[in-house]
């Protein structure tokens, strides 16, 4: 090897270890802001600690601000906060980069980013997305790092705390969970479930319906029967406690589409306001598991599961039954029986549940067949939905109605007097009077063979037919077929 070579060599040697040394993270770090503010408030002591992390589903955001903002209120205690923020499409970081400095994506301190999230009917919070929250308190100096879930990646929410000994971060985890319980936004307020395409659920808050128990046409006895096992516990829950008796139910609504299943939940949903509600259907019956969890945290508390049947008729998992709905039976079946806990299952294919329910007894204790209405049930409901209009009907034509509508649902019977007043608006605008004549007309028009797929989807004669000389046509479409098996999630919004 030449001089000038070696010369060389050890220059490139210099040049390259100068490089490694920039491109060494420490180094780096060691100017960037945020890792600076991290190393200086935790001190070499604190740096030693190892960080404790904890996650979240998305949807305890807001209990955790709501939580936050208590514990930093807390005596004794100050906190200041920091935002911390991250070039677009970096994802996210945690509170140990920002301690070593290594590997760390471009990081730089800000004001606070937060997302203004509901935390009730008609109000908001304003929570943090990604802060750094440096803690001053009886356990020392230390950091909290708070990672909203972000959309498209990470949908978990995480807090982290570093700076103190492991039992010591997670006591203050544990305080958190403590105050997110106690002031849970949801405690107490009717929450709709909804799935998120990330395979997370969202909850929204929803306005209690406003239905009187004349709303509800059902067989006194059978409306009777739904309350006492919805509503009775609660005024004897410590007598039922006491004598070691289980307060932890299962309510099972069957029968035909548009009988009023969920008409009847609406009902009961809305006397239940000392009850924190929640309200699963369709794809959102998957997280059965979770919502369980945060209905024990919140009892009293009812789960409502709209349309099981959509999941018990999900066979993807084998001919075993569906994995959803065992692991909806198993979250039943998990909750402790002394839990204030109503479940409450509404079904139009209580054939398909039958066999897993039989299968796993104990979790339905009342099964409530929501059927056809009968000749009193359909002359109520003539009344109930004529109520705002100005019926003139004799009693041939109240008898006559009730008698070809054997068969049809209580919906149908809705959709019957709003015909008849569009019959009679034909006629005269302002409308005047609707009369047998109307109502007749209106009910040709619906029973016309030739309007099955209407009549199937008002949901007439779920038995698949009506008496026969009534002018229908052909069997309609029997439960399981498109038509037969509907499902309205209309009225929940
Ligand atoms: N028993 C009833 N008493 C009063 N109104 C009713 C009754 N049943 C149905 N209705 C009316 O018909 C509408 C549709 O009924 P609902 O959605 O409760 O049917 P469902 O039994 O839940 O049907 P599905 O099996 O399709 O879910 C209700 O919003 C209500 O206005
Ligand atoms: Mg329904």
């Amino acid at each position: 090897m030449t001089e000038a070579s070696e010369t060389e060599a050890r220059e490139f040697a210099a040049g390259l270890r100068s490089l490694l040394e920039w491109l060494h993270v420490p180094g780096q770090g060691a100017r960037n802001e945020v890792v600076a503010l991290v190393r200086e408030t935790l001190g070499p002591a604190g740096l030693d600690q190892s960080v404790v992390a904890r996650e979240l589903p998305p949807f305890e955001h807001v209990n955790l601000q709501t939580a936050l903002d208590a514990w930093t209120a807390q005596e004794g205690r100050s906190v200041e906060v920091h935002g911390v923020v991250l070039p677009p499409h970096f994802g996210g970081i945690d509170l140990q980069l920002l301690m070593t400095g290594e590997g760390l994506p471009p990081v730089r301190l800000s004001a606070p980013a937060v997302v203004d999230l509901p935390n009730g009917p008609g109000s908001t919070l304003a929570c943090l997305r990604m802060a750094l929250l440096l803690v001053t308190d009886d356990a020392g100096r230390y950091l909290l790092l708070v990672q909203a879930p972000r959309e498209h990646e990470q949908p978990v929410l995480r807090v982290e705390v570093a700076g103190l000994p492991v039992q010591r971060a997670q006591a203050v985890l544990a305080e958190l969970d403590r105050l997110r319980r106690e002031l849970n936004v949801y405690r107490g307020r009717l929450v709709e479930v909804t799935p998120t395409p990330m395979g997370t659920v969202e909850l929204t808050f929803l306005d209690p319906p406003d239905l009187g128990r004349d709303d509800v046409v059902l067989p006194a006895a059978v409306l009777d029967r739904i309350e006492r096992h919805a509503l009775g516990v609660a005024a004897h829950r410590a007598g039922l406690r006491a004598a070691g008796q289980h307060l932890k139910r299962g309510l099972l609504l069957y029968g035909p589409p548009g009988t009023g299943k969920t008409h009847t939940v609406r009902y009961l949903l809305g006397r239940m306001d000392d009850y924190s509600r929640l309200l699963l259907t369709g794809r959102s019956l998957g997280a059965v598991g979770s919502v369980t969890e945060l209905a024990r945290d919140l009892q009293p508390a009812v789960v409502v599961l709209e349309d099981v049947d959509l999941v018990a008729a999900d066979r993807s998992f084998g001919p075993g039954g569906s994995p959803v709905l065992f692991d909806l039976l198993d979250a039943m079946d998990g909750a402790a029986p002394d839990a204030d806990l109503l479940f409450v299952l509404t079904t139009n294919r209580a054939d398909l549940l039958e066999p897993a329910l039989a299968a796993r007894p104990g979790r339905i204790d009342v099964a409530v067949d929501v059927a056809l209405p009968d000749v009193a049930a359909r002359r109520r409901l003539l009344q109930l939905y004529g109520r705002s209009v100005p019926l003139e009907l004799t009693d041939d034509d109240v008898a006559s109605a009730v008698e070809r509508t054997d068969g049809v649902t209580a919906s149908f019977l809705k959709e019957l007097l709003r015909r008849a007043v569009l019959e009679a608006l034909h006629e005269q605008d302002p409308l005047r009077a609707v009369t047998g004549r109307h109502l007749s007309r209106a009910l040709d028009d619906l029973l016309d063979s030739t309007q099955q797929v209407t009549r199937t989807l008002l949901g007439v004669g779920a038995d698949g037919s009506l008496p026969d000389g009534d002018g229908a046509g052909p069997a309609l479409a029997p439960p399981g077929t498109p038509f037969g098996h509907r499902h309205s999630h209309g009225p929940w919004r």
